[in-house]
Formats: C-alpha cells, structure tokens, sequence
C-alpha cells in the first residue's frame, strides 16, 4: 500500500512546507509546525463556488446588480460593524478567545431578530445548555432552530432542507468533515470546512456566522488561512476580568475596517454600548495625575478614552517599560522625544502605561495623550478632566495634524469637553464655531508650557 501522503502546515500562518522544520520559514515562528494529510483535491474543491459547468467571462457593466440588499441581525452596532447588516450568501467569521462571549453574542442575534428563521448550530453546547443560556437572554426563541451536530455533511444536509434566512455555526474547531481524515480542529478540517460553508454560502444565498476560537497569538483559530477564506472577521477582544468587550472588523469585503463596536457583559447578555465614551469616563471625581483623556477615531467614529500613566523612580537599575493596549516601543520612543527634545529626564524611572477599558490603541492621535499623561504623573500634576488631546508625535518634537481632526473635536465638544489640545498645523475649518475651545500646540516644548505652566 502506498504511504498515505502527508504535509506539514504552520499553525500560525498556514503555511505548507512537504517536511517538518523547527521554524516556520514564512511567519518565522517556532514549534508551529503539524502534520495533515494531503486531500487528493476533489471536483467540488476545484470549483470556488461549487458550479461544475464551466462559466464565461462577462462584461462588467451587464452584471446585473440588483439593490444591495442587508440582512439585518437585530443589533445595530453589529449591523453598523458589517457596513449596514449582513449581505446574503456572506461568510462572517466570529472570533476571539475562550469565554469572551462569542456564543453569547450569536445566540443574541437570533433572539433579537424573530422574524429571522435561524439554524443554531452548536458544536460544543448540548440543545438543554443552549436553551438555559437563551433563557437568560430573554428574547424571542420562537423562530430559531437549535442543532446539537459537529459533522458537517449532516449539517449542509439540514440547512439545505430548511433553507433558513440565517445559519451560526459554533465553532469552526468542533465541526468535522468526511471528507478529510485528520481530527476536529485540525488545519486540514478547518480549512476544508470553512470553505465548505463559504461555497454553501455562495450557492443558496445564506448568511452563515462561523465562530472560531483564537490562539494567544491573537490569530483566528490559530491557522490565519480562514482570514483569507471567510468574507468578514469580526474579533472579540476585551480584558476577561473586565466587562467591556469590544467587537472589531478586521476584514470586510463589504464595508469598512477598523470599526468597532463596544459591548458590556450583564446578567442578560451583551448590552450594546451606543457611546463608547461612557467607558472612559473615569471613576474619579476631580482630576488625578497621570491621567489624559485622548480623542481617538476607530474606523469612522471618534470616541474618547483615558490614558493612564504611572511614572516612579526605579527601584533597580534599568528601568521598566511596560504598556497595556498600547505599543511599548512607541511609548520608548516617545520617552525619548521627552528626553531629547524637551528635556525631562525619564531614563531612570520606571514608566508604566494603561489604556483604558482594555482597548488596543493603534491611532497615532494618541500620542500626545500618552506624553500628557507620562508628564501629568511624573511632576504629580493633574489635568484638569475637561482638557483632552489628538495629536501625533514626530521624532523631532513636532506634533502633527491628525486624520479628521474636526470629527475629534465635534465629539469632544459634545462630551462637554472645554479645551482640546491638536496639532498648530491642524485643518480646523470645518469647526470655527465651536464652543470647545481648540489650543493649537506645534511641538512639545510648546505644549509643556501652555499645559503645566
Ligand atoms: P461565551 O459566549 O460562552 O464565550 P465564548 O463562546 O466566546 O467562549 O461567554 C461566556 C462568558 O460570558 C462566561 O464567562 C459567562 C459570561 N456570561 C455573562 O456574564 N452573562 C450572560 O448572560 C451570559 C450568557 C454569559
Ligand atoms: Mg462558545
């Protein structure tokens, strides 16, 4: 008999290398490479969208488009994430660590909108655990169908037979195939059935969501390859401690990214929260040192958020750097803008820096919060709660404009903010008659002076 062909595939990246190698040659990590045999690829495999006849290339203008039309799933943040609710015959992968409220989130979703027939399908939950987890969603049970099954060809089977208006599928590593002989949760099964539903999808026009658990790694389900298969991946993040959870789109083939969607986790459920504002609204009454409220944009909208810094002298010899949500060689850099263009000495304290809420900050505008509130804590001043900031650091001290500016300042202005700190070099024409009081600022020795005077 012949040896039954196999390959080696990084866990990480998904890359495919015939033999097995300590570092994967693509993403460079270590240890990451299993074993999986190889599919001979069948017809259906070779036919992205499962049609066996051989189609035309076609022109584009007589494509006929017929109105876009949206799935709405009850939830207004999560319709606002997916670029105005689902498109039919879309693929929408879920993901996020173990208990941050994935199952929660997609059961919601058929409670919230009744008039949805959907097929619940859960892999890791028995009908009895899904019912007690609805109960207390409360909501309306009566149009959804719940489907305690992991191999996948008996559910393709069920949701073509039903066809429902909407199909969850819980979760991507529990669901198996016979088509391919490696375990659940495997690369292999992974791969095969996400393109699977994907090709389901496509053919009967339903909406699937697939939820799919992530590695420490923050890649969804551990091989990226289902990034590329799926149409939309939303990702769950948030401090499981905490009881925020925020909800980004990372990828959307009908919509905007890097919008996010704030959730709290009650009793009850997710509640949405309209104005992710509300979460940095600090716990403290009058201003505390190391605190600076920055106005950020996520996508399209503008929130506001705290920072928090501590700075202290360093107990031993090197200091220590350390940020939460917030890259900690930018903020090294940032140190040394401080030190080297404005003069304060931070090489011997240790620095320790928080986002707020648990959030990932990557918006640039955030820096001139970070350098306020690295100085707020440093000289022990506080800053008065009504003061926040968007601005951009440059290496030579120079603070820059920042993508839509004015936005910023309108939702500062309407949180009841009294001064906003931007860029001198700021386009504010849009603004001229804001009641917020905007202080233009070109470099950090400039806003040294104008804030801690
Ligand atoms: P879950 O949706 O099961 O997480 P996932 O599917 O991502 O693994 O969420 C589980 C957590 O949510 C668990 O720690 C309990 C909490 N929870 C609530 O606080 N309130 C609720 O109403 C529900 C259903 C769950
Ligand atoms: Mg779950």
């Amino acid at each position: 008999m012949p040896k039954a062909k196999t390959l080696w595939y990084c866990t990480s990246c998904g890359n495919e290398s015939p033999k097995w190698m300590g570092q994967c040659p693509a993403c460079k990590e270590w240890n990451t490479m299993v074993e999986a045999p190889v599919q001979p690829a069948t017809k259906a495999a070779k036919s992205a969208f499962g049609r066996d006849e051989r189609r035309k290339p076609v022109k584009l203008t007589e494509v006929s488009s017929s109105a876009e039309e949206r799935v709405s799933l009850g939830s207004a943040e999560v319709d606002r994430l997916l670029g105005g609710g689902m498109v039919p015959g879309s693929l929408v992968l879920i993901g996020g660590e173990p208990g941050i409220g994935k199952s929660t989130l997609s059961l919601q979703i058929p409670l919230h909108s009744p008039s949805l027939r959907t097929l619940y399908v859960t892999g890791e939950e028995s009908e009895k655990q899904v019912k007690m987890r609805a109960a207390r969603l409360g909501g309306d049970a009566g149009n959804c169908l719940i489907y305690a099954e992991t191999l996948l060809e008996n559910i393709l089977a069920e949701a073509e037979e039903i066809k429902p208006d909407l199909m969850v599928v819980d979760s991507v590593q529990t669901m198996y195939t016979e088509t391919v002989e490696s375990a659940a949760g495997s690369v292999s099964q992974i791969k095969e059935v996400a393109a699977r539903l994907l090709r389901f999808a496509k053919e009967s026009g339903v909406p699937v969501i697939l939820i799919g658990h992530i590695t420490k790694d923050g890649f969804i389900a551990g091989p990226k390859i289902l990034e590329h298969i799926v149409d939309v991946v939303l990702q769950f993040e948030g401090e499981n401690r905490g009881s925020y959870r925020i909800l980004r789109s990372i990828k959307n083939r009908f919509g905007s990214t890097s919008e996010l969607a704030v959730f709290e986790m009650t009793g009850q459920g997710l509640r949405e929260v309209a104005n992710p504002s509300e979460m940095l609204i600090p716990m403290h009454e009058q201003g505390l040192s190391g605190t600076a409220i920055c106005a950020m944009l996520d996508g399209t909208r503008p929130f506001l958020f705290e920072v928090q810094a501590l700075v202290s002298t360093a107990a031993y010899g090197t200091a220590q750097r350390s940020a939460t949500g917030f890259d900690v060689r930018r903020l090294n850099m940032l140190l040394a803008v401080l030190e080297k263009r404005a003069g304060f000495h931070l090489s011997a304290k240790d620095v320790f820096l928080n986002m707020a809420g648990g959030l990932k900050i990557t918006d640039p505008a955030c820096d001139l919060a970070v350098i306020c509130a690295v100085l707020s804590s440093n000289f022990d001043f506080a800053i008065p709660s009504d003061f926040c900031f968007a601005g951009e650091v440059g290496l030579s001290g120079e603070i820059r404009p920042v993508a839509q500016a004015e936005r910023r300042v309108i939702e500062a202005q309407r949180l009841g903010f009294k001064k906003i700190f931007v860029s001198a070099y700021s386009n504010l024409d849009a603004v001229r008659d804001a009641t917020i009081k905007v202080v233009k600022v070109s470099d950090v020795a400039g806003l040294v002076k104008t804030l801690f005077k």
